[in-house]
């Protein structure tokens, strides 16, 4: 019986140049390719990395019409959680229902470093410390290939902001790329062995990550000894035979044949030796093996139980910032009256924008959990408070400070819209919406038991802390986190979650400031390793 290895050096063998070279791209949008001819099958992969994100058909992008999934609180939650083993059962979770949906591989996670309070995408990512996230993110590798699924560790490297991603160079010194943003990757790669890491958009000193051979062979598989395989981000190959001989594996999505010709060409002309493509398809061919291996068939997960797992996870990951004179939490010996203020109450905002929105099972709102741990004990009268479509619009709040002032205690769950932060784009500062803070300024003038809960997915300034009795950090908690909400305040959950990034109490305070996010080009690292906590 020949090894795996063995089976795999006779197909490299038997591999003509085009069948190889068209193994160094995807078939499509979701899968890789196949050659029938040799019994080599193609594999599945998917968006998390909160949860499945799958297209119904492997050469559509699937937004808009994924299939329905657990969403998870992102990962600036789990990572308040400081829970290696709690977010290790998050992989399992997301393993199962990959497994369900016949997914090889779950792209997540995202473990880049939160340069900036505005990054948009620092809701997919778990801090600003590349200990902790580094840490977190292997528990999150474990915990999903301990199933027989495989993860994508991204993304590699030095893309911490959102601005021009494909284009802005991170020009960044040697010590600050080794102490800060190399360190995350190199304790989830020697930690948890990702079957895939996924190569960045940007570029680092000049050189695009899909082809930067100093990254990807120098110390990726060099210094690291990693043996896996290395994928683009999406549409992100600018010189693909530079990326063959950097060491970059599969390019993502398939567009055709054009890049697969370009790599055929360079062999033909003497400019690509060929064994360094057999190096990277012996690898491919390795992970396609691999989980094809481990695949399970038939695998069905219960919703409910899922959901029930994920307000369990969104509940630890809730921080409480501030409880004076003990206001939480509301028992019935201590109120009787509540006031309920906020649109994100009934329209929860539960995870963020871009290639990780999940389309939820079922979502928990806040309200609804209220009302029914309230039960008769309490009664409890909502007010809209704000508009989520309108950050000035302040028609809401003379209503919302007449129930404030009626009741025992007010809660007002605030935080940032959508539009927000995002994929695609960083914010410009870290306030939350005028017309929110306003509200919280005039609440104050009529209720001294005031709780805040927060929906965010990063750093947010509040101006009005000294306001407000209590505040509580709800992330953008997934599916249940409108029930993990309702938990903590009403004592069922006791919340020990945890900052894992700076809150500035100004956006100028930050080191990273004056460099974020970058010109001409160019995002210069000026602060070096000195910026969040250091
Ligand atoms: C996106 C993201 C990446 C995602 C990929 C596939 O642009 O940067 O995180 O996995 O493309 O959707």
């Amino acid at each position: 019986m020949k090894t795996i290895e063995q089976q795999i050096d006779k197909l490299i063998k038997e591999l003509t140049l085009e069948e190889k070279a068209s193994l160094c791209s995807g078939r499509n949008e979701w899968t890789l390719k196949p050659v029938e001819r040799l019994g080599i099958p193609g594999i599945w992969v998917s968006d998390g990395p909160h949860g499945l994100r799958k297209s119904p058909n492997s050469n559509t992008d699937g937004y808009g019409d994924q299939l329905p999934a657990t969403c998870f609180p992102t990962a600036s939650a789990l990572s308040a959680t400081w829970n290696k083993e709690l977010i290790r059962e998050v992989g399992k979770y997301l393993a199962i229902e990959c497994q369900a949906y016949n997914v090889n591989v779950i792209l997540g996670p995202g473990v880049n470093i939160k340069r900036s309070s505005t990054g948009g995408r620092n809701f997919e990512y778990f801090s600003e410390d590349p200990i902790l996230s580094g840490v977190l993110g292997a528990a999150y590798l474990n915990g999903v290939q301990n199933e027989g699924v495989g993860t994508s560790l991204k993304h590699f490297v030095c893309n911490s902001q959102e601005t021009q991603r494909m284009m802005v160079s991170s020009e960044i010194d040697e010590r600050t790329l080794r102490e800060i943003y190399l360190t995350n990757f190199e304790i989830a790669v020697k930690k948890a062995d990702p079957w895939t890491v996924m190569a960045a958009y940007n570029p680092v000193n000049g050189s695009d990550c899909t082809s930067n051979k100093y990254l990807l062979n120098d110390i990726l598989k060099e210094e690291w000894k990693y043996d896996g395989v290395v994928v683009t981000d999406w549409i992100a190959v600018y010189d693909r035979v530079e990326g063959i001989k950097a060491g970059m594996h599969i390019e993502m999505p398939g567009i055709g044949e054009i890049n697969d010709k370009k790599i055929i060409a360079a062999v033909k002309a003497g400019k690509l030796d060929e064994k360094q493509i057999d190096k990277l398809v012996k690898e491919t061919l390795k992970l396609v093996f691999k989980a094809k291996a481990v695949e399970k068939k038939g695998v069905t997960f219960n919703n409910d139980e899922h959901h029930n797992f994920a307000r369990k996870v969104a509940g630890e990951a809730i921080v409480l910032l501030k409880n004076e004179n003990n206001l939480l939490p509301i028992t019935k010996e201590k109120y009787n009256k509540v006031a309920l203020l906020g649109e994100f109450s009934i329209s929860p905002r539960f995870q963020g924008n871009g290639s990780s929105e999940v389309k939820p099972t079922r979502i928990d709102n806040v309200k609804d959990e209220i009302i029914k741990l309230a039960g008769n004990d309490f009664q409890v009268d909502y007010a809209q408070a704000y508009k989520i479509s309108d950050d000035n619009d302040l028609t809401q709040i003379k209503k919302a400070v007449e129930t404030a002032s009626a009741a025992d205690i007010a809660i007002l769950h605030v935080g940032l819209p959508s539009h927000y932060e995002s994929e695609g784009y960083d914010r410009e500062h870290i306030d939350i919406p005028p017309a929110q803070i306003k509200l919280i300024n005039e609440v104050a003038k009529v209720q001294k038991n005031i709780v805040v809960v927060l929906t965010n997915g990063s750093a947010i300034s509040m101006p009005w802390l000294n306001n407000v009795s209590a505040v509580l950090e709800a992330w953008l908690g997934g599916q249940a986190g409108g029930g993990a909400i309702a938990d903590v305040l009403f004592g069922k959950v006791n919340p020990s979650g945890k900052l894992a990034e700076t809150f500035p109490q100004r956006l100028e305070d930050t080191s990273a400031f004056l460099n974020f996010p970058g010109m001409n080009r160019k995002l210069i690292y000026g602060e070096g390793i000195f910026f969040g906590y250091r």
